[in-house]
């Protein structure tokens, strides 16, 4: 299906003076150069059968570790203010902690140089899933130890690359981590906990807060994202209103509100009938909310789609139930992917932050937004996204009104420069805004990528 695009005549959306205007990656999406490397939980899943839908892997994936000079360069083209890349933990320790791969620090070195005389800023997220195999086999996010290795992890890269960096990211998606990785097993690590995977919450929480201890001391800003959505019922009966509460306690709330609040909130929904005690009881010891509390000076917020909320069918092992978008609204475009295309949530999503949190809401930048579509280039090495570029302009123009609403919101970073390794679909959903050849790895602009660049530049005025 494709939607038409509207763009001028509704005029331009307009953004603060100084808005960030960037494009996000991922390490193990795009890096390649994996024997360079210490082994993560990645390249361990990769080599499963039948975990990755085309049986690929990360091992070149868009060889961005030898070709980034011509991924900034785009960059450069695009006019960016910063680059969100993730540094891939066991590139650097390749156990995780101890010996330090002095190779690795030197490659991100490179790329920091590189943005930074371009005028880009380098904005690194600690954490993009990639976790050293030898931490996993040590008991990975369900150990605490992992929480307190991250901390001595941060250390090592603020002393090195904190000359040119201000701004960093912790964590990466803990919600998704948890969820597909630990809950569900469909990423790396694989495991299939279901309510037993909620520790890796805490101490992915406590990973960040001890980072972010070390990062304020080096007198940086610190900024956690998470992959936030607004969830509705699907209908106003109690069961269902309740089912709703509960996904978005489990999605959103868990983790922004140890952040903003120093609380859990009330995870009763999961709750163990007789004890009324879930997992994370287990784990969390004093001091490790006020650690938490106001530990991020603003909010990563990737938002993707909405998500419907319906009561579960009895004897559900979750006290939730998540029908398909199209079920109710069959008119709703969907990206490659099948997620459903809705702007509008994006503002609600805002806005229901703003309203949650009130003053505890720090700055916002939204960390990534995008969608997959399939793509090739034509004869003359055009490819022509107009899908993309209507899910750019509608998702722009619903932060603009966010913005005009009142929600301090900073930067914007489109996910993804390049078509990369999508996790458990490989290389078959393409989400860049440059498309990759993975057999030559010629990039190509789409016209999204011209489109983007215009919208920045429109918007700098
Ligand atoms: C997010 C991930 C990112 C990418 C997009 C499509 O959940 O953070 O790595 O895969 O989805």
């Amino acid at each position: 299906m494709s939607l038409s695009v509207e763009y001028p005549d509704q005029g331009s959306p307009s953004f603060p003076p100084g808005f960030q205007w960037g494009v996000a990656t991922a390490s193990f999406q795009v890096e390649g150069a994996t024997q360079e490397r210490g082994a993560s939980i990645w390249d361990s899943f990769c080599r499963l059968p039948g975990r990755i839908l085309d049986g690929s892997s990360g091992q070149v994936a868009c060889d961005h570790y030898h070709r980034f000079p011509e991924d900034v360069a785009m960059m450069v083209e695009l006019g960016l203010s910063a680059y969100r890349f993730s540094i891939a933990w066991p590139r650097v320790l390749p156990l995780g902690y101890g010996r330090v791969n002095t190779v690795g620090l030197d490659f991100y070195d490179r790329l920091i140089d590189a943005l930074c005389a371009a005028g880009i800023q380098p904005v690194p997220t600690l954490y993009h899933w990639d976790l050293p195999q030898a931490l996993s086999d040590a008991g990975g996010w369900l150990s605490r130890d992992t929480a307190e290795r991250f901390g001595d992890y941060a250390r090592l890269v603020v002393d090195r690359f904190g000359d040119r960096v201000p701004r960093w990211i912790t964590l990466n998606e803990p919600f998704v981590h948890m969820a597909f990785g630990y809950a569900f097993g469909v990423h790396a690590p694989g495991q299939a906990l279901m309510l037993d995977a909620l520790p890796v919450a805490h101490h992915q929480l406590l990973a960040h807060a001890r980072a972010s201890e070390v990062l304020r001391a080096a007198g940086h800003e610190v900024l956690l994202t998470n992959n936030c959505t607004p969830v509705s019922p699907v209908d106003d009966a109690p069961d269902t209103v309740a089912a709703a509460a509960a996904y978005d306690t489990l999605h959103n709330r868990l983790f922004l509100d140890p952040l903003l609040l120093g609380e859990y909130p009330d995870l009763s929904a999961y709750a163990d009938p007789e004890t009324g005690r879930t997992p994370l009881d287990r784990v969390i010891r004093d001091g490790d909310l006020a650690a938490l509390r106001g530990s991020v000076d603003a909010l990563g917020v990737n938002y993707y789609n909405p998500t419907l909320a319906a009561a579960p069918a009895p004897g559900d092992a979750l006290p939730f139930a998540l029908p398909d978008y199209t079920e109710l609204f069959p008119e709703t475009p969907l990206t490659g992917f099948g997620w459903p295309v809705v702007p509008d949530g994006l503002h609600a999503l805002l806005t229901s932050l703003r309203d949650r949190y009130g003053p505890a809401l720090p700055p916002v930048h939204i960390t990534e937004n995008g969608c997959s579509y399939p793509g090739e280039p034509d004869a003359n090495g055009v490819v022509a996204d107009p899908d993309r570029v209507a899910y750019l302009d509608g998702h722009l123009r619903a932060l603009a009104e966010a913005i005009a609403d009142g929600v301090d919101v900073r930067g914007y970073y489109a996910w993804s420069l390049l078509d990369n390794f999508e996790w458990a679909q490989g290389y078959t959903q393409r989400f860049g805004l440059v498309h990759v050849d993975f057999a030559t790895q010629a990039r190509t602009p789409k016209e999204s990528f011209f489109w983007y660049r215009d919208a920045i530049a429109r918007a700098r005025g």
